[in-house]
């Protein structure tokens, strides 16, 4: 595999891109926005330059990794000769089928076509196509260059020489895979969710301030960040959407989310991106 195409150019987006071309693939990075395209470029540079101030790798590989990213803002040329189509865009189900029906027209009969939804059914994206056992989850981390995991999550009817051609593809990548079913959340999120959930409630219940439930978890259970700061970094929005998603998919009270995390996101409280959540970010 030589040619693929990721959509969508926010912080997965470019992310995925970043690590693809860095392993020597050609990208094309597609998004109907071309300000969003630029900003996403300027960010791998950034990033890059980290990598090279780190010594990790050269100022010749940073050319080269940004040479192999092409930008486009119309998806039909941007993934006509794509051999993979790495769906990155906002997580919104509405959004996500239309994109899939629209890449099912466009992209090579041949060509895979997986998603970075960190919580919609997959079987439910590939039943909009007419290729479903062409279709597969290949959920990065954030961030994706640092992250060492891909969750890799199989549809119900997901052709296993599929997830095989993902898994040494997310190999070649430096990633580690690990292949899941289908079922609300996933793994990562099925786990992660419920814990930063709990993080919120045992603000919202007093039990502990902001700064000390963090260092519990930092200290306490070697996290990188603690539960309420990962919760601001991932942005409140999107915990919120994905405990709804298991919650309604499960139908188990556990999962219903905080109504603390409610109210913040409803007041336009999202963590870093919006500039407050539990935390404040100048
Ligand atoms: N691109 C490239 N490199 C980056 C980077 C980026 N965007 N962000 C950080 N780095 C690099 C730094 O250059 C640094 O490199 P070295 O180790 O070579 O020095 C390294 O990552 C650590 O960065 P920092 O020193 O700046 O900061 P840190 O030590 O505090 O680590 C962190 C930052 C990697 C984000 C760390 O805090 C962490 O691992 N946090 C948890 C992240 C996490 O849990 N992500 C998953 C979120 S859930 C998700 O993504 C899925 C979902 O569905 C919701």
């Amino acid at each position: 595999m030589q040619k693929v195409s990721v959509i969508g150019a926010g912080t997965m987006g470019n992310g995925i891109a970043h690590v693809f071309a860095q392993n020597g693939f050609h990208v094309n990075l597609i998004d109907v926005a071309a300000p969003a395209l630029e900003k996403a470029l300027a960010t791998i540079g950034k990033n890059l330059d980290r990598q090279v101030a780190k010594e990790t790798i050269t100022e010749a590989d940073k050319t080269a990794t940004l040479g192999r990213i092409t930008t486009y803002t119309d998806m039909a040329s941007g993934v006509k000769d794509a051999e993979l189509v790495v769906e990155a865009a906002t997580e919104n189900i509405d959004l996500k089928l239309n994109i899939f029906k629209q890449l099912d027209q466009h992209a090579a009969p041949g060509a895979i076509l997986a998603t970075n939804t960190s919580s919609i059914s997959i079987t439910k994206i590939a039943a909009v196509t007419k290729r479903p056992t062409q279709v597969i989850g290949m959920h990065f981390m954030n961030p994706v260059p640092v992250m060492k995991l891909v969750e890799i999550i199989n549809g119900y009817a997901t052709d296993k020489e599929v997830t095989k051609k993902i898994e040494a593809l997310s190999v070649q990548l430096g990633k580690v895979p690990c292949v899941v079913n289908d079922y609300p959340g996933f793994i990562a999120n099925r786990i992660l969710m419920p814990m930063i959930n709990e993080a919120i409630y045992s603000l919202f219940e007093g039990v502990a301030g902001v700064n000390e439930i963090d260092t519990v978890m930092k200290l306490g259970m070697a996290h990188p960040m603690g539960p309420l700061q990962l919760a601001d970094f991932i942005g409140l929005d999107v915990c919120l959407s994905i405990l709804h998603v298991l919650h309604q998919g499960f139908g188990n009270p556990k999962y219903a989310p905080c109504p603390l995390l409610v109210n913040m996101v409803t007041a336009g409280y999202l963590g870093a991106k919006s500039g407050e959540g539990f935390y404040k970010y100048t």
